[in-house]
């Protein structure tokens, strides 16, 4: 039994209320605790989804083995698709070639120390590739190019698996004992954990992003280029600072830094996105987990509700950084959390660049922040949530942008509109500004300023009336077609009462993908139309939707997370959470988006045991696809993990970006037998 409760999920982490409360229960709370009016009933908008007749009709789903799987079928893309792999090694489909190209610990600066579990320092991990890979960008060099063979890969690292990390980091709990407990009785963890200060500070600098230059050869061979000066390690300890609505706001003042505009570190950056000008947008997901002793406010606290929607727990934190950073303690410092949340901005291609964090995006535990450019020049950024019933955003910016000056465009992020979505059941949508002063966002409500909405960007879609979604994960606009797909993991929490036809399944174990067609194709406006794309699952439960294909004819997948396109703009769909639900490991699929073969998703690939894929994405001619394997080996210990790929012998696992080729390494990747 691993130490950690993962509730089936990697994040360990969705301990956010996840009540899906209404807006009434929320604004009752607030108010109340800041000691003004009480609430009228019926004198707000209500935020409670309506159930009127789903247009499909679906049932709970269960984890049961799989009855078809079109192994060795040639698909729509022309390469066999492989079946379910619960083995300990990733499997591609046939014709390819694949690498664990960046491992963690690999050195990526000239004079980093090599790869050592038994002498890790947080000096080493700075040169060195972090832990937990996720989003990854191929941006091409020199800068503007469609360079295929040179470029710079942006990595998140989301966060540290210490168990897996360090060999002295577990040790065996006296009190435990297999004998069964009482149900009421606390549980008793099997080990206990011995954080130190040295190795907190390498889980810090294991955290943040990595810049990597990379240059493939005339053979088709790809090498890291170690002498390069673009290559960076942003860490949790990294300085950025903070623009736009929120910038020096009183909620975001600390002891350390009393302008509220100058923090330390990211933290639990998962996905992300680039725009058009070429800089990225990392985004800070997961962060409540970092923070302990939320009770030590009181619940009267004006932070305390803000704290408590993302789940920052009472006591110690799991990961006991408080114990040696007074910040990760919200009763020595209530506003660090508001710190985090945010999507950060950074020039890749200056090293020196300093990382904003961008406040008119909204406060989340962010996913996405991909880009497209609007017909009249707006830049719009898509970004979920991803939480259980939390909402999916959009951020359009007032100005225009301009795609003859660079510089022009550097703060193009600070100025705009925030939108949260609305799923009607009648197949449209609405973007909901989240604007001071509009509606129900008003000082009498909670928000002084637009600093609070965004700042409390999740308070804010409540007062709206956003629809609750099923984890928002990935959320992209196809750079084909322009339709925008939103990614919705799985929910095992929704009932009855709460299914909409947005999020159509109780207990939605295996996640589902909505396509958005925004009104007159303008992403910058506020209407849309919506049809549900993929109802994921075992295709032999009559709960699923594959596009209307046959049970035989396509993969079974589950808890879609990200996703990216190639160039004739299909869809490829990494997974988190299959094993949990279907017999095998993580994968990655793609999916025809358009024409007879939409809807048709095959395997591409297979990760490992513990393992979810994520942050595919191609280089220009789709000769060369990036993928990450995160936390291999997750739900097992530094002693028995649950795989050491992919060094074996005795190391531990290293979560790694996969490269995958054609046999012929300049063909493209998934497009035929290569
Ligand atoms: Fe870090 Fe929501 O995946
Ligand atoms: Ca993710
Ligand atoms: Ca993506
Ligand atoms: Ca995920």
């Amino acid at each position: 039994m691993p130490f950690i409760d993962y509730e089936g999920d990697k994040h360990r982490v969705l301990s956010g209320n996840g009540r899906g409360d209404t807006f009434q229960d929320v604004l009752g709370r607030r108010l109340s605790r800041r000691g003004l009016v009480k609430v009228a009933a019926g004198s707000t908008a209500a935020a409670a989804v309506s159930v009127t007749g789903p247009r499909l009709t679906v049932a709970a789903q269960t984890a049961t083995p799989v009855a078809g799987n079109p192994v060795g079928r040639v698909g729509a893309l022309g390469f066999e698709p492989i079946a379910l792999d619960a083995g300990d090694s990733p499997v591609v489909a046939p014709g390819h070639t694949m690498t664990a190209f960046l491992r963690w610990g690999d050195p990526i600066m000239s004079g980093a120390p090599g790869f050592d579990p038994a002498a890790q320092s947080a000096a080493a991990q700075e040169m060195q590739f972090g832990y937990n890979c996720d989003w990854i960008e191929f941006m091409p060099l020199p800068q503007g190019s469609d360079s295929n063979d040179h470029g710079l890969l942006v990595v998140n690292h989301e966060y540290t698996n210490p168990e897996l990390m360090f060999p002295g980091y577990l040790t065996a709990n006296p009190e435990y004992t297999e004998a069964p407990v009482a149900d009421d009785a606390p549980p008793v963890p099997e080990f206990l954990t011995n954080p130190t200060k040295e190795i907190v500070d390498t889980e810090l600098a294991a955290h943040g992003l990595s810049v990597v230059e990379v240059r493939r050869d005339e053979a088709g061979a790809w090498r890291v280029v170690l002498d390069s000066p673009y290559n960076r390690r942003l860490t949790a300890t990294t300085p950025m600072s903070v623009s736009g609505p929120a910038a020096g706001n009183a909620r975001m003042q600390t002891a350390a830094d009393t302008t509220g505009r100058e923090v330390t570190g990211t933290l639990n950056n998962c996905a992300g996105g680039k725009t058009p000008w070429g800089t990225v947008i990392s985004g800070e997901e997961n962060f409540q987990q970092y923070f302990a002793n939320l009770e030590a406010l009181g619940a009267d606290a004006p932070a305390y509700a803000s704290h408590e929607r993302f789940g920052i727990t009472e006591g110690s934190s799991e990961r006991r950084w408080e114990e040696f950073y007074e910040r990760f303690d919200v009763a020595q410092e209530p506003n660090e959390p508001f710190r985090y949340g945010w999507g950060i901005e950074f020039d890749p291609y200056d090293p020196e660049s300093t990382p904003k964090k961008r406040t008119a995006l909204g406060r989340n535990k962010h996913e996405g922040h991909t880009s497209f450019v609007a017909p009249e020049g707006q830049v719009v950024i898509y970004s979920g949530d991803d939480e259980r019933f939390e909402y999916a955003y959009k951020f359009v910016t007032a100005d225009r942008f301009n795609p003859d000056d660079r510089a022009a465009n550097l703060d193009l992020l600070d100025e705009g509109t925030l939108y949260v979505a609305r799923f009607n059941d009648d197949g449209t949508g609405e973007w909901l500004p989240l604007v001071h002063g509009q509606g129900e966002l008003t000082e009498a409500n909670g928000f002084a300023s637009q600093a609070d909405v965004v700042i409390d960007a999740r308070f804010a879609g409540d007062a709206v009336g956003a629809t609750k979604m099923d984890r928002p994960e990935d959320f992209e606009a196809n750079p084909v077609t322009g339709k925008v797909y939103l990614v919705l993991t799985n929910n095992n929490q929704r009932e009855i009462d709460q299914v909409d036809e947005a999020n159509p399944r109780i207990n939605n174990l295996h996640g589902h993908i909505i396509e958005i067609t925004e009104e007159n194709d303008d992403h910058a406006g506020t209407t849309f139309t919506w049809e549900m794309f993929l109802l994921a699952g075992d295709p032999a439960q009559g709960s699923t939707y594959f596009g209307g294909f046959s049970r035989d004819e396509v993969s079974p997948i589950s808890s879609p997370d990200n996703i990216t396109f190639d160039v004739d703009g299909n869809l490829w769909i990494s997974t988190d959470g299959m094993p949990n639900n279907l017999p095998g490991n993580d994968g990655l699929f793609v999916a025809p988006t358009e024409g007879e073969a939409r809807g048709h998703v095959q395997q591409f690939f297979s990760s490992v045991p513990g393992g979810e894929v994520s942050g595919p994405v191609f280089n220009p001619d789709n000769s060369a696809l990036f993928v990450s394997i995160q936390h291999p080996g997750e739900g097992g210990t530094y002693k028995e993990p649950m795989t050491r790929w992919p060094d074996g012998g005795s190391a531990p696992p290293r979560p790694s970006v996969v490269l995958i080729q054609a046999r012929d390494g300049t063909a493209r990747v998934g497009n035929g037998r290569g």
